[in-house]
């Protein structure tokens, strides 16, 4: 898909920033009027599923499977951006092929990103079996991440202050909802052959480690000497200056990364940098009350 800057500066952005729910969960306008595509969407077998709530690690865990699904070979991960590579199921603005779209026109075998919560997936990836990679990323480092990038895709609501997006965010009053069910949700499924659980801290913590189940789930065996390459390719410092991974590709108009980059600190723990003491205490009192009997476990540093 190819995003014309002529096509993107005639859209009206501010008609796209409204939530409208879905089954309960607020989602983009854009992607509410295009439900029945997503619902009716025809997953194969052999699809592979990147599934996550939004800034969980979505492109990193992308480019590594993609990574994985080329034996490592860079030319063909540079064959095009990333949003071609793994089409996002639910996409949709106006003028533009929708993700649906793109899909039905992509090759088997397909990598598919997803932010839906498990709820909302279109009932054909239970029938076909398809594999799913879940990757779950700790609340505080999702809630700043998200907050930045509010700031800089001019199709999401303007998150206001700080304080106000994040209470937004308690409430699950953002686009996907709320971070807990999501979470959630996707953990109660896991145990099922097809739902592969990763952690991004655990990710910044031993990719290797965490590549190794991956490809332990794809079926693939690869040479250490692939594994390392990959590993390389896909940190946070070579992502952020590869072109077909950082979304710089994008119009200015859509995606505005001039104050903020998308690969903007790839770390654990920035969120330390952003709430204030009331804010941490206020979160941990509603995350305790919200995560409460789930043996879901999340580190908010390594
Ligand atoms: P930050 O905003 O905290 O830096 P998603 O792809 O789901 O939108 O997630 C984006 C987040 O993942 C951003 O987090 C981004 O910097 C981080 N990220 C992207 N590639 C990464 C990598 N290779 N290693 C670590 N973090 C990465």
């Amino acid at each position: 898909m190819d995003f014309q800057d002529e096509k993107v500066k005639t859209m009206d952005m501010t008609a796209l920033q409204k939530l409208v729910p879905i089954h309960g969960v607020p989602m983009g306008i854009e992607i509410a009027e295009n439900w029945e595509s997503v619902e009716q969407f025809q997953a194969r077998s052999d699809d592979l599923l990147i599934a996550t709530y939004p800034k969980a690690g979505t492109t990193w865990a992308s480019e590594i499977v993609d990574m994985i699904y080329s034996d490592g070979d860079l030319e063909k991960c540079r064959r095009d951006a990333i949003y071609n590579r793994v089409p996002y199921l639910e996409f949709k603005i106006p003028g533009m092929p929708s993700g649906v779209e793109q899909l039905n026109g992509t090759p088997s075998p397909r990598l598919v990103k997803t932010h839906l919560p498990i709820q909302l997936m279109p009932d054909s990836f239970w029938e076909k079996n398809s594999k799913v990679i879940y990757v779950a990323r700790n609340a505080k480092d999702v809630a700043v991440s998200y907050f930045f990038f509010h700031k800089i895709v001019k199709a999401l609501p303007d998150p206001g202050p700080w304080n106000t997006f994040l209470e937004n965010y308690m409430n699950g009053n953002v686009g996907y909802g709320s971070w807990h069910d999501h979470v959630k949700g996707w953990w109660e499924k896991r145990h099922g052959d097809n739902i592969l659980y990763l952690f991004y801290e655990d990710m910044k913590e031993d990719p290797k480690r965490e590549l190794r189940k991956m490809l332990h789930f794809m079926n693939k065996e690869m040479s250490d000497e692939t594994l390392e390459k990959i590993i390389y390719h896909t940190s946070f410092d070579v992502m952020k200056t590869n072109d077909m991974a950082n979304y710089k590709t994008l119009p200015n108009d859509l995606v505005d990364q001039s104050t903020t980059p998308f690969m903007r600190k790839g770390i654990a723990g920035d969120w330390k940098n952003h709430f204030t003491i009331a804010q941490n205490e206020r979160f941990d009192e509603d995350y305790k009350r919200k995560m409460k009997g789930t043996e879901l476990h999340f580190r908010t540093e390594i």
